[in-house]
């Protein structure tokens, strides 16, 4: 299948590297103009560029839409898209208001249009290890899952991006950026389905730029919450945390022991149990989920990273293009999911207090196996 990418920045270049890496062609680039197509696609080595999104997404030489422009741009290329009938990979968050990613849902679901969106971090092997032990019951129930996602590339009153306005990125910034990889992952590796939460934003520059422009989307959200199977648990999520770059971690307790993970470091994760704490190493023996060893693709002390990550991301998701049935593979009701959530953060940040989820997608899509 041939991909068309939308976007020339940081993730057309992350999606063209792991298109070719997973032995993928690519049509061709669209962005906000010919001449920004033009030069991005010469950048990445594409050889076509379109004039403009709609030309790619109608063209008969594109099997796949890449979308990875500014979130607001998402939900019209991606009904256009699936009106094309074209299968969709949409970058997170799937849409910029949760009303979107509702239709976007239940178009792909009404036209049989198979989706897919890059919450990549389930492509570590170490994740997926991690997901088969708590499946075969080695920590027992989880009972608190907690962690934090913390950047620093907004850290600074000069620093800004089109994800701080509202009307290009959404109604919530950090949460939507970055606060839905977190929520999705730990769903992802426990079953578990977020049900009530409580959370308090922050935003640490009320301005930002050159132009000091008002600032109206948080740079910190705290969360509480609870699950369906009787976990609590919290997550700090920041994009002005100095030092900190890409530091998603996550802690599951369970009742016989527990499992970490850090994303900067995801070739190890970290065990523990009342006698003995453990560091396990991808690509080890003791690495035994069928899944973990098929995305471990070198031996323990070479890394792996968010690249290859991304590559197994493409090459899972045009398997399940291509008709297969493969597990692991967050789609559109995934991306709706993580828009339920940020609603309900929104909503309990305007009460200043608990909500429940209760119009959210409760039941799992993707059950867990061994
Ligand atoms: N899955 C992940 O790990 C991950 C990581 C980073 C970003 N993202 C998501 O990817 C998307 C793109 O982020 P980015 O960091 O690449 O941003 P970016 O600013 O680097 O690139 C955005 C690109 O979109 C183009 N663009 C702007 N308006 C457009 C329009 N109307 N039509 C077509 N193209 C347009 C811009 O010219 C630019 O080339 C965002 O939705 C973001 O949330 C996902």
């Amino acid at each position: 299948m041939r991909a068309g990418i939308i976007g020339g920045g940081f993730m057309a270049a992350v999606h063209s590297r792991a298109l070719r890496a997973a032995g993928h062609e690519i049509a061709g680039l669209a962005s906000s103009s010919a001449e920004r197509a033009q030069s991005s696609a010469s950048a990445l080595g594409i050889a076509r560029s379109f004039n403009s999104p709609a030309a790619l997404v109608e063209s008969t030489d594109v099997d796949v839409v890449h979308i990875c422009s500014p979130n607001a741009t998402h939900a019209p290329i991606a009904l256009a898209a699936i009106a094309a009938g074209k299968h969709v990979v949409c970058e997170k968050p799937l849409a910029a208001t949760i009303a979107d990613a509702r239709s976007l849902a239940a178009a792909a679901a009404n036209e049989g249009i198979r989706t897919a969106v890059p919450f990549v971090y389930r492509f570590y092997a170490t994740v997926r290890e991690i997901r088969a032990r708590i499946a075969r019951g080695d920590i027992g129930e989880p009972m608190l899952l907690h962690g934090a996602y913390l950047q620093d590339w907004l850290a600074t009153p000069s620093a800004t991006n089109w994800r701080v306005d509202a009307n290009e990125g959404g109604s919530s910034r950090a949460f939507a950026d970055i606060g839905v990889h977190w929520c999705d992952l730990v769903e992802f590796v426990t079953g578990h389905r977020i049900t009530r939460l409580s959370a308090k934003l922050v935003t640490a520059f009320g301005r930002r730029g050159e132009s000091a422009s008002t600032v109206g989307t948080e740079d910190v959200v705290t969360m509480m919450f609870e699950t369906d199977r009787g976990a609590s648990g919290s997550v700090m999520v920041s994009q002005v945390s100095s030092g900190r770059k890409n530091r998603l971690t996550f802690s599951i307790d369970g009742e016989t022991g527990a499992f970490a993970f850090n994303q900067e470091e995801p070739n190890t994760f970290w065990t523990g149990s009342l006698d003995e704490n453990r560091i396990v190493a991808s690509g080890s023996s003791a690495m035994t989920s069928g899944d973990a060893r098929r995305l471990a693709l070198l031996p323990p002390g070479h890394p792996q990273g968010y690249q290859d990550a991304f590559t197994a991301f493409a090459s899972d998701a045009y398997r399940h293009f291509a008709g297969e049935e493969v597990g692991g593979i967050p789609t559109f009701d995934d991306g709706l999911r993580a828009a339920q959530i940020t609603d309900a953060v929104l909503r309990s940040s305007a009460i200043e207090g608990w909500v429940d989820l209760n119009e959210a997608t409760l039941s799992l899509t993707d059950p867990i196996t061994a």
